[in-house]
């Protein structure tokens, strides 16, 4: 028999799990529902854009509890350090290869910071001719917003600390935690 897989611990850099593993899954479900809901009458699939890196674990486990005709596809934006340089200026490194014009587009993302990154996609796409752009974030920070962004589907409000887990990162490391765990201080 399999063993049974253990939870991997935190370690020296990591002060606390603030949203465990299963916490994580029943809010996935809930959001999920949310979509199948909103999007049940669609005539075409669902474009869902996940934007790289950080976004990869939740839109994998949001679009197979998705019930409605989706595709996956993925954008990456360049970061100096998180949402931009001073100017919150970013740029597009990878764009999405499926053509969004006439269609649904649901923007999948992993946390909304300052909010550049989200606002910069959401001017991007607006030019595309995207029948409708919406976003699913898993994370919120809403001490951080430097602009005003829509959130139509939303995981988790946290506080103005530095996460990894489930996908986010710091330098590259952790981001495959399955739980979200609250750094000390970095930033
Ligand atoms: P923005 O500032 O809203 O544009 O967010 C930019 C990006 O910074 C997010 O998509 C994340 O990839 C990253 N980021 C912001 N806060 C955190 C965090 O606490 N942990 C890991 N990555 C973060
Ligand atoms: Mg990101």
């Amino acid at each position: 028999m399999a063993k049974s897989l253990t939870i991997p611990p935190l370690t020296e850099d990591l002060a606390q799990v603030l949203v465990d593993a299963a916490t994580i899954e029943r809010r996935v479900d809930e959001i999920a529902g949310e979509i199948n809901r909103d999007y049940k009458d669609i005539s075409e699939p669902l474009i869902l854009v996940g934007v790289l890196k950080g976004s990869f674990i939740f839109l994998a486990d949001l679009c197979r509890k998705l019930r409605i005709p989706h595709v996956v596809d993925f954008i990456a934006i360049s970061s100096y350090g998180s949402g931009g340089d001073r100017q919150g200026n970013v740029r597009m490194l990878m764009d999405i290869r499926e053509d969004m014009s006439g269609r649904d587009v649901l923007i999948v993302e992993d946390i909304l910071d300052s909010g550049n990154t989200l606002a910069y996609l959401q001017r991007n796409f607006a030019t595309r001719g995207a029948k409708s752009v919406r976003i699913a974030t898993f994370l919120d920070k809403p001490e951080r917003h430097k602009v005003d962004i829509k959130l139509d589907y939303m995981g988790f409000t946290i506080p103005d600390v530095w996460v990894v887990g489930y996908g986010l990162d710091y330098k590259e490391k952790y981001r495959t935690l399955p739980y979200i765990a609250q750094m000390y201080p970095v930033h």
